[in-house]
């Protein structure tokens, strides 16, 4: 294998990928989700691997299969998808958190299964630790941190301020707006911000297809430092 590999742009380093949601759970058979299949981040992991590079990916719960050449760690929670992270961060040069990690979690989580009585029942939340801003907080002159964002109203501008605000290199704003993009969909529709605040808009393609192109984003950044 290592032969076949040779020349290719991403050998010899380490990249880690997350995907999928995460599930909060509120009792023993009950959980907070999103509708995210994984299936972006898994393409974008296949596709750095394609590439040459040492992939791990940080896999919430998913149906979706990869590579057997890709070293997965398959989490639930938000706060084991963090933690996973932190582990990984450090030797990894390349990261791409494409996950879609829960913003809240149940304050308590019931031993016992809730059983149903009044007609109002509230859950108390709080705040997820931002996994994305805590990496772009650690990350090392030469790491590459790329984030996803997801908007509904004045996209562009929630896309640059995330840019910032969490120190990435590249973040991909998802176009959730659009017909055929967005989650559990086969396209998806996105455009790239640079940390220069560039910007380049894609067609509406097939997962496969977006990967390759945020890939080629990144194999442009590696190539001018
Ligand atoms: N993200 C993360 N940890 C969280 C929440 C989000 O790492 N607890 C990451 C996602 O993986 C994504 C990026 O942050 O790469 C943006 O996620 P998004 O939901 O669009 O933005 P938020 O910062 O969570 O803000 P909001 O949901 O309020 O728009
Ligand atoms: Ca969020």
């Amino acid at each position: 294998e290592a032969q076949i590999r040779k020349g290719l742009p991403l050998l010899g380093k380490k990249v880690m990928v997350t995907a999928g949601p995460t599930y909060e759970a509120i009792d023993p058979v009950r959980f907070i989700g999103n509708h995210s299949s994984g299936k972006m981040g898994f393409a974008i992991a296949e596709e750095l691997y394609q590439l040459g590079a040492e992939v791990t990916l940080i896999a919430g719960p998913t149906s979706q299969k990869n590579n057997t050449n890709i070293k997965r760690i398959d989490v639930v929670s938000a706060q084991q998808m963090l933690d996973a992270c932190l582990h990984h961060f450090r030797k990894s040069n390349i990261t791409v958190m494409s996950a879609a990690v829960a913003d809240y979690t149940p304050v308590e989580v019931a031993e016992q299964k809730i059983k149903k009585k009044e007609d109002h029942f509230n859950i108390e939340l709080k705040k997820t630790t931002d996994i994305l801003a805590t990496l772009g907080k650690q990350k090392a002159d030469g790491q590459i941190l790329v984030g996803f964002a997801l908007e509904t109203i004045d996209e562009e501008n929630y896309a640059k301020e995330k840019l910032k605000k969490k120190n990435l290199d590249l973040i991909v704003l998802n176009s959730l707006n659009d017909k055929g993009a967005g989650f559990k969909t086969e396209t998806n529709k996105i455009t790239i911000f640079n940390k220069d605040l560039s910007k380049t808009a894609f067609e509406t393609k097939s997962k496969t297809e977006v990967a390759k192109d945020i890939c080629a984003e990144i194999l442009k950044l590696i190539n001018v430092s």
